[in-house]
């Protein structure tokens, strides 16, 4: 069965700081909308580890986040 947001990929946003902090950066983490639009852009800061700003990922947890996009960002 293919990833979906609400069950695969909201879980691995915080609320803070991530969903909280990037509000005000005009981006929510915790909308599934807003996550398919910045996809690319989330996918490189997760990979370049600049994103979250305290620590990065586990990079199982990054795969699975292109696994979501490659499946095409199920809700
Ligand atoms: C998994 C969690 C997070 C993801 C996926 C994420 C993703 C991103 C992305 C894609 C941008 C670029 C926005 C753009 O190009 O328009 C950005 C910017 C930014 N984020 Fe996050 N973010 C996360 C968590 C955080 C946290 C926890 C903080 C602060 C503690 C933070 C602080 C910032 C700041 C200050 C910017 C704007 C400055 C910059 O471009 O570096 N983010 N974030």
């Amino acid at each position: 069965m293919a990833l979906s947001f609400a069950q695969d990929i909201r879980p691995l946003f915080r609320d803070t700081p991530d969903v909280h902090t990037m509000k005000e950066f005009g981006m929510d983490l915790s909308s599934c909308d807003d996550v398919k639009k910045h996809a690319e852009a989330i996918y490189e800061r997760l990979e370049d580890g600049s994103m979250p700003c305290d620590e990065a990922w586990p990079k199982a947890q990054i795969a699975r986040f292109k696994q979501w996009m490659d499946e095409g960002m199920a809700p």
